[in-house]
């Protein structure tokens, strides 16, 4: 049997790279940046295995030029709104991707946004470099308690559900919205299912943990804002078209939001000029909720796995599409 060929479009975590390359033919693709559109076509048309990041649009033409050979998609990371599932699976294609190994890391940097946020812990780090630090203030960078608080979520899976965890801690009330989670579940965890339209009223944290789809796709738009408290903190670190940026700008600028702490945003990277990138009440940080040695290394593992299942034919430990594997396959 030939060895398979796989193509991998950054250089991951070692934890997983050995494992790969244990098992396959690795191509790495070395550089910082993502290999180009032209180059993921040409690669593609090559290999029995990719794999991609969220970084990385695997669309229909991408995948439709892989068929044929191309026997696994492995992504890094747990969201995949980068590839065109419908396309996949329709070319029976088994999608892997690494939900549950980055729920709590994620969650922590989501709270570690809250709090950042409402402390203003930027805004005083940088008060202290430029020298601005004369003495103790009266009403010196005021923030919002964050104990006793309300958290709301948007989008109560894993990670959100790990953010209401977390909240007990801080004898918060914790609200969310999602039509799909079973209300027993939020029970369990002493959080209160709700419309969405009270999520925002009532919210003095919001936190989205939903993932990106049509559904989703700026959802929290100039409406939203008018709806939320204006001293409401808004934490994103789920993708950043759930948010319409130039909503968030004006919200944050007339004072209809008090905070944004974002570790993702429309597009990525964010550009220079982007206006939101001038306002003090703005924290962005580089799409790094996940990134700690551990669920790095841990991820990096999980995708090795997938992709090894899918070069052996094997169902994949974690597939996004397992209708590829029932008896119809990608027939729609
Ligand atoms: C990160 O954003 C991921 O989807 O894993």
């Amino acid at each position: 049997m030939t060895t398979p060929r796989v193509f991998i479009t950054r250089k991951i975590p070692e934890d997983g790279l050995h494992k790969m390359q244990a098992a396959a033919d690795v191509e790495i693709w070395p550089r910082k940046l993502p290999p180009s559109r032209e180059l993921v076509l040409e690669k593609i048309t090559q290999i029995d295995g990719l794999v991609c990041l969220l970084t990385d649009p695997i669309d229909e033409a991408v995948i439709a030029a892989g068929a044929g050979k191309l026997r696994v998609i492995s992504q890094m990371a747990v969201g995949y709104d980068n590839i065109d599932i419908a396309a996949a699976t329709a070319n029976r294609i088994p999608v892997g991707h690494t939900p549950g190994v980055l729920t709590e890391t994620t969650a922590d940097f989501a709270f570690t946004l809250m709090l950042a946020g409402a402390r203003r812990v930027v805004e005083g780090a940088r008060y202290v470099r430029e020298g601005q630090w004369e003495t103790w203030g009266p009403t010196l960078l005021m923030g919002f308690d964050i104990y006793n608080g309300t958290l709301g979520i948007i989008g109560f899976g894993r990670i959100g559900q790990a953010m209401a965890r977390r909240a007990a801690g801080f004898n918060m009330r914790v609200i969310y919205y999602d039509p799909s989670s079973d209300p027993a579940v939020g029970r369990s965890l002493g959080a209160e299912s709700c419309s969405l339209e009270q999520v925002l009223r009532e919210a003095d944290f919001l936190s989205i943990h939903t993932p990106l789809t049509e559904d989703t796709y700026h959802m929290i738009d100039a409406d939203a804002f008018r709806k939320m408290k204006p001293s409401c903190v808004l934490v994103n670190t789920s993708r950043g078209g759930t948010v319409d940026p130039r909503a968030l700008y004006e919200a944050l600028k007339s004072g209809e939001l008090a905070y944004a702490a974002l570790d993702v945003t429309e597009p990525e990277p964010i550009s220079m000029e982007d206006p939101l990138l001038t306002l003090d009440n703005c924290l962005i940080v580089p799409h790094i909720a996940s990134s700690t040695v551990r669920t790095r290394n841990l991820m990096a593992s999980m995708a090795a796995d997938n992709l090894i299942a899918g070069l052996q034919g094997e169902p994949l430990p974690n597939c996004v599409n397992p209708e590829v594997y029932s008896e119809k396959g990608g027939e729609q």
